[in-house]
């Protein structure tokens, strides 16, 4: 159902605190914790005594203790201590979970421990380089993960979900170049000589007539990273020149919690003006104003999908990106589930 043996996005590295943290990731109940060394733990989210989430209880220490009758974990998810006996139940150790923490993010590695290698992180850069600021939020959304890589590969609904921030009808003339390869898609769109949208005009330099580029790049197992921004008119921003614009990377990472629900992870990194806090917050209320539009766009859309089992999607052309998103996905899912049989 999921895709296997990849990190994904468990939470903000902020959010994890010396307290159990629950979340589900793709159907699977986790739990986190930082022990006291700062260092994080991950196990399965479900005491083996009588299956309550240990997400319910508490620290003490290092140690993870369970609300209902107390049984008490190490960071190796080994039971150390059970109520009304001597000794510890032989069946009472709990999974866990690998667990890294880099570029702001925390992660799990989901599928085969032995795979876990931290190189394998999707590499965001600009999330944790001190040379760019990089802010965000989370958002629950009621809708399966490629919902919202369709969304982020084909930017053309900007002009109708989000007409009062980055939306503008040249995003519909503007012709897009799909290139794939094994396991990523990238959706190249460049507007020339438009006026800027909202967004942009607002928060960043303004400029009479701009260029402005979306590259939308797909990469395995749910995440886009999107190269936007807007150079005055002629500069040479298509050309690789961007020194007369102003350039962001918005970061999206689709954490599956269940068929039909993900945890969205997203932000915006940036290069300049990097010592103005007060943009870095009010490009962070604007993308979250913005991608609540989406949000209820998602859910609407979701419903419609569950009522209507037996409709299909149509593609068009505006589809590409997500249609090839969709293929890797589809063929990686097959593939690990030829290699499970
Ligand atoms: S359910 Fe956890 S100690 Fe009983
Ligand atoms: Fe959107």
């Amino acid at each position: 159902m999921f895709l296997q043996n990849y990190w994904y996005a468990v939470a903000w590295d902020h959010e994890i605190k010396s307290a159990p943290f629950g979340r589900v990731v793709c159907g699977e109940p986790i739990v986190l914790y930082r022990q006291t060394s700062g260092e994080l733990c991950a196990f399965e989210d479900c005491c083996p005594h009588r299956l309550l989430p240990l997400s319910k209880g508490f620290l003490e220490g290092d140690r993870l203790v369970c609300k209902y009758h107390g049984l008490k974990f190490n960071a190796l998810g080994e039971c150390v201590w059970m109520p009304g006996q001597e000794g510890i139940h032989k069946d009472s150790k709990i999974r866990t979970y690998p667990v890294a923490e880099k570029h702001r993010f925390v992660w799990v590695w989901i599928g085969d421990p032995a795979l876990a290698k931290a190189g394998k992180i999707p590499g965001l850069q600009w999330c944790s380089d001190p040379a760019w600021v990089f802010e965000g939020s989370t958002y629950h959304i009621n809708c399966n993960y490629q919902l919202l890589v369709d969304n982020l590969m084909d930017l053309s609904h900007e002009k109708f979900v989000h007409p009062s921030s980055i939306g503008q009808h040249e995003i519909l003339e503007a012709p897009i170049k799909v290139t794939s390869d094994e396991g990523s898609v990238t959706v190249t769109r460049w507007m020339h000589n438009i006026d800027p949208p909202p967004f942009w005009a607002a928060n960043l330099k303004s400029f009479e007539k701009c260029d402005r580029w979306q590259i939308c790049n797909f990469s395995l197992p749910a995440n886009v990273m999107i190269d936007v921004g807007v150079a005055s008119a002629g500069s040479g921003a298509p050309q690789g020149d961007r020194s007369k614009g102003v350039t962001g990377i918005v970061v999206d990472l689709m954490t599956p919690e269940t068929e039909t629900s993900t945890w969205y992870h997203w932000g915006m990194a940036r290069n300049f003006q990097t010592g103005d806090r007060g943009l870095t917050f009010r490009i962070r209320d604007g993308q979250a104003a913005v991608f609540t539009e989406d949000l209820e766009i998602l859910e609407a859309q979701q419903k419609n999908i569950i009522d209507r089992p037996d409709r299909g999607l149509l593609n068009l052309k505006i589809d590409a990106g997500g249609v090839h998103a969709r293929r890797i996905i589809e063929r990686e899912l097959n593939a690990g589930a030829r290699a499970r049989r």
